[in-house]
């Protein structure tokens, strides 16, 4: 059998994702995310910005040095003394990457850099060809891409691929895009870029409008072969587009995807978030996709029905295959005596039908007065057989 297309996960936890307000993390810190990415298997760790301050620069350093088995990444503005700066920090890592952009928005060209689209242009040539004499891969990022002028941009991208570039990325950077525009310019860029058909095509998306997934998702229907994202979708303001909700897309619905996936162990998506939020102390919300703590819990009578006579009535993928232990039945006032009785079987009660009515009446009125019941409260309903334990 042939095997499927690969799109490359390029994390950017580490660097897109540490610019998250309250998100900064220690060396040592990061060096743990870094270890639980390869686990996952991630192709490319973007480990920093190094140029950006002294412990950024030690950090990749350490990082490239130390990391085993997924290319290191370092984000470089278009500058000499940047693009130093950062292959001095991944020159160890057994496959180094520079990451050098330039803004191409007319918006940040003319208010941010003061710099005339020619200027830009010259400036990437050089810059993309200097970094690439001293590092073999090297990824061109346009900021602001979504909203920059197509021809120009296509210019930009074709010289920085002539300088050297092997990735070329088109940042939709402040999530702006919709999902069938992000698409058309991957569509364009493919149709008038020359070279293009012998680099990476990479997204790299912002959840503003809340369409980082949706985007990342139609850019590799057009194309892209490498997706840029964080756990739990950490990242400036909205965050970036988070990588389980798109390597799970792609799992999900291979029919939507001509069956393109990824090399991510999944498995490892559970304990990767759960590290990533209590180094960083950013919680991840309840129903969050993939990895929110209700995201295979039921609670509704209708829903715990079904799930127990067949899983696939509301799972469209194993709580085991993202890291979870099991399906949770949550019980509340919502939930019917099913789910009841089958939390009480898993705690080891197994009630006739008389006294699984009785119990459920008890657990009813308790559920009336109380967001959470608790394994306890179910023991102390079935034990006690009479009285109900106060609300809290
Ligand atoms: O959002 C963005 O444009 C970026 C670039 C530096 C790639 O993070
Ligand atoms: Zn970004």
């Amino acid at each position: 059998m042939e095997s499927p297309a690969l799109v490359k996960i390029f994390d950017t936890t580490l660097r897109d994702g540490e610019q998250s307000p309250g998100a900064a993390m220690t060396m040592e810190e990061k060096f743990l995310v870094a270890e639980q990415l390869v686990h996952l298997n991630v192709d490319i760790i973007e480990a920093g910005f190094p140029a950006a301050s002294p412990g950024d620069f030690v950090a990749v350093k350490e990082i490239a040095r130390r990391t085993k088995g997924s290319a290191i990444a370092g984000l470089a503005r278009a500058s000499v003394s940047d693009i130093d700066a950062t292959w001095e920090a991944v020159r160890d890592a057994e496959r180094p990457v520079i990451h050098v952009f330039l803004a191409t928005s007319d918006i940040h060209l003319q208010y941010r850099l003061k710099l005339s689209r020619e200027e830009a242009l010259q400036q990437v040539t050089a810059m993309v060809a200097y970094a690439h004499s001293l590092c073999p891969t090297i990824e061109f990022s346009a900021e602001d891409a979504t909203r920059s002028d197509w021809e120009y941009l296509c210019c930009i991208l074709e010289a920085a691929i002539k300088a050297g570039a092997t990735t070329v990325n088109i940042p939709d950077t402040v999530g702006y895009s919709m999902p069938s525009e992000y698409a058309a310019l991957f569509q364009y860029v493919s149709e008038h870029v020359a070279g293009v058909e012998d680099v990476t095509m990479s997204a790299h998306c912002h959840d503003d409008l809340g369409m980082a997934t949706a985007n990342t998702l139609a850019a590799i229907k057009a194309g892209a072969r490498q997706v840029e994202v964080t756990i739990n979708g950490l990242g400036e303001r909205a965050g970036n587009t988070a990588m389980e909700e798109v390597v799970m897309a792609l799992r999900t619905r291979p029919d939507a995807f001509e069956h393109i996936d990824t090399r991510i162990r999944a498995e490892e998506f559970l304990v990767s978030s759960q590290l990533v939020s209590r180094i960083t102390g950013m919680p991840v919300q309840p129903n969050k996709a993939i990895i929110g703590a209700n995201a295979f819990a039921h609670e509704a009578r209708m829903h715990q029905d079904g799930i127990l006579k067949h899983r696939l009535t509301y799972e469209i993928m194993t709580p085991q295959s993202v890291g979870w232990k099991d399906t949770r039945i949550a019980l509340g006032k919502h939930s019917g005596r099913h789910g009841l009785d089958a939390r009480l079987r898993q705690l080891g009660y197994h009630l006739t039908a008389i006294q699984l009515k009785a119990a459920y009446v008890r657990f009813m009125a308790l559920a009336d007065t109380k967001k959470h019941i608790t394994d306890d409260d179910l023991i102390y309903i079935v034990e006690s057989g009479k009285e109900t334990p106060s609300a809290i």
